[in-house]
């Protein structure tokens, strides 16, 4: 998906404002988005995805039929909400912080998530913030489900405290040069 230039003024506008908080200069581009939704499909009743930005990741995940109504978006920065909100109309767009969004998941929508697809930079920020993060993704997610993270870096940035705790797999889906910044997607998995 093309981002038009009012889009990414936005963004630029954003990253110097919370530099650690978006964790990258420019949105995903197609090549890592792809990786990031290649276990997607029309099958799959449950996807979140945390951090959605202006929706590069998303337009992937829903280039693979994964209906509107089985997306949950969520996006702690309200002006990358509101371009999602008008995006993606049928999709369900929380501007809420990960934690509370994923602390009440369940009690909210009754049921677990399949396929948790996250863009939050993890290595920005602290430790307890991070585990946090990933320790509900792993208790909200279903028996066979996996969590997508993209990094910049080769090494893993799930926490391996939480990976040990609940007997995870972790695999490096895929690497692309061809991302600014170069990007590698980590698995993690039950
Ligand atoms: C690297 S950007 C990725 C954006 C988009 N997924 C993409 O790939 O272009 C990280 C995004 O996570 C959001 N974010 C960071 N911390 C968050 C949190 N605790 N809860 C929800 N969103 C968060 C940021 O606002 C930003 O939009």
């Amino acid at each position: 998906m093309l981002l038009s230039k009012n889009e990414i003024l936005i963004w630029l506008k954003n990253w110097i404002r919370y530099p650690l908080v978006l964790g990258a200069v420019l949105p995903t581009q197609r090549f890592a988005s792809n990786i990031m939704a290649s276990e997607i499909s029309s099958k799959i009743s449950t996807v979140v995805e945390l951090g959605a930005g202006t929706g590069q990741i998303t337009k992937s995940i829903l280039d693979k039929k994964l209906k509107h109504e089985n997306l949950f978006l969520v996006e702690v920065n309200k002006e990358f909400s509101e371009i999602l909100k008008r995006k993606f109309p049928n999709a369900n767009i929380y501007n809420e912080d990960a934690i509370s969004f994923l602390d009440k998941f369940q009690t909210r929508f009754g049921k677990k998530i399949d396929i948790i697809v996250s863009g939050i930079p993890l290595v920005s920020l602290d430790k307890n913030t991070r585990e946090k993060i990933c320790e509900l993704s792993v208790e909200n997610l279903s028996e066979n489900g996996k969590f997508f993270q993209i990094t910049y870096f080769i090494r893993c940035s799930f926490p391996m405290s939480i990976i040990k705790k609940f007997g995870l797999s972790k695999r490096l889906q895929g690497f692309t040069p061809l991302n600014i910044p170069p990007a590698f997607i980590w698995k993690i998995y039950k």
